[in-house]
């Protein structure tokens, strides 16, 4: 990357989805004073609200991904949900740090778990199959409880399936649209933790501080910095999650999401883009997760990362906005709202965070427990 010349503010930046993800990409882009375009099939999207112009297609149209390639200086995507193969036809005649091959491993779960997996790093037991028929086998094999996962299109626990008997197969099986899966085992869960990792195109690399992260119904629900646990395991997530960035190459962002079971850390999954479990950075770091994205494909020096205070971040579901809306005139002075500006409070959809400072979490916790009806989080 010697001949990269660094994209300053008045250049444009493009980005592939127009979700929160992207929207507070925008902000932090605006601020710097980049112009930002973007793309999303939804008008008026999250990030379409915010930035300078959206335009509206699908992420499989090459002709609508053309045309925000032809406007930008450089092209980020928000999301792995996209194309592959559309981010592949970009990159021949436009900057794509992240690369489509990134991508191609990442939105697979079988190429992510068989590619940490030969790299030497933890997993936890798990089969690929192709064809469903493969599976009752391979539950066998595993034992239960274990977790059947589409290798595609899944997020917060959508396309997951908990086995917790054999003979749960054969209702699970009349669900099943089309593979492949992977299955693997359940772990006891101690908690869970994720470190997002920073990487420019000459192969300078920053770490964000661990964040434990708290889920409900398999989606993330809180996350509270620093972590509540030995600091000799926080830092072993760290370095792995330097050495997984490293052993990929990526350029950009890798948020990497563990399992701690005992003293024991697996690597769940990892999403080359910002992160839910980094959005604590916005207020908490000095840079946040989507300023330093921004700093990374654009050339400039990464930013320091330092925690200004400890915080806990909660995620704000469809069903709970009703009910939210009604305590912000009430909440304490130290919580900062973040709305997203989605049209649907849709159930199980995040729809906004908060951020809290505090070195208290599990009293904002059970106050969020009592006021909004929440199960514990604990
Ligand atoms: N093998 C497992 N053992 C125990 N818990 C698990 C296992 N797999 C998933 N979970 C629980 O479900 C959550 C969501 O799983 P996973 O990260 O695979 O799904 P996802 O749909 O890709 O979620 P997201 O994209 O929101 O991170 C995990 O964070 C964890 O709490
Ligand atoms: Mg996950």
């Amino acid at each position: 990357m010697s001949k990269f010349t660094p994209i300053l503010p008045g250049k444009t930046i493009g980005l592939l989805g127009g979700g929160q993800l992207g929207r507070m990409l925008a902000m932090e882009g605006k601020r710097m004073g980049y112009r930002v375009v973007c793309l999303d099939p939804t008008p008026e999207s999250p990030c379409g609200q915010v930035c300078d112009e959206q335009i509206i297609g699908s992420f499989e149209d090459l002709d609508s991904a053309r045309k925000l390639a032809e406007q930008s200086d450089v092209l980020i995507y928000e999301t792995e949900n996209i194309n592959a193969q559309v981010v592949a036809e970009l990159e021949k005649e436009h900057w794509v740090p992240q690369s489509s091959q990134i991508l191609s491993y990442f939105q697979d779960r079988r190429e992510e778990k068989t590619r940490l997996h030969e790299a030497g790093f933890p997993v936890v037991p798990h089969r690929i199959a192709e064809k469903a028929e493969e599976i009752p086998a391979f539950i066998e094999e595993i034992g239960c409880p274990c977790i059947l996962k589409t290798a595609f299109g899944g997020y917060d626990g959508k396309g997951q399936w908990v086995i917790r008997q054999k003979e749960q197969w054969e209702k699970i099986r009349e669900e099943l649209k089309a593979g492949p899966w992977v299955l693997e085992k359940r772990v006891e869960l101690t908690t869970e933790l994720s470190v997002i990792v920073a990487r420019t195109p000459d192969g300078r690399k920053r770490s964000f501080p661990a964040a434990e992260n708290i889920h409900q119904h398999q989606i993330l629900r809180a996350s509270i910095v620093p972590p509540r646990i030995d600091p000799t395991i926080v830092a072993e997530a760290q370095d792995i999650a330097e050495r997984i960035t490293e052993h990929f190459q990526v350029v950009g962002l890798l948020a990497v999401e563990f399992f701690l079971v005992g003293k024991t850390l697996y690597v769940n999954e990892m999403a080359p883009r910002p992160h839910n479990s980094g959005h604590y950075t916005w207020e908490a770091c000095y840079t946040s997760q989507f300023e330093q994205l921004i700093r990374a494909v654009c050339g400039l020096p990464l930013g320091p990362v330092d925690l200004s205070f400890p915080v806990v971040m909660i995620n704000i579901l469809g069903e709970d906005y009703e009910g939210l809306e009604k305590l912000i005139p009430h909440l304490p002075e130290e919580v900062k709202i973040h709305i997203y500006g989605k049209k649907e409070m849709a159930w199980r959809r995040k729809v906004g965070h908060l951020t809290i400072k505090t070195d208290k979490p599990e009293q904002v916790l059970s106050l969020l427990e009592e006021k909004l009806g929440w199960d514990s989080l604990k």
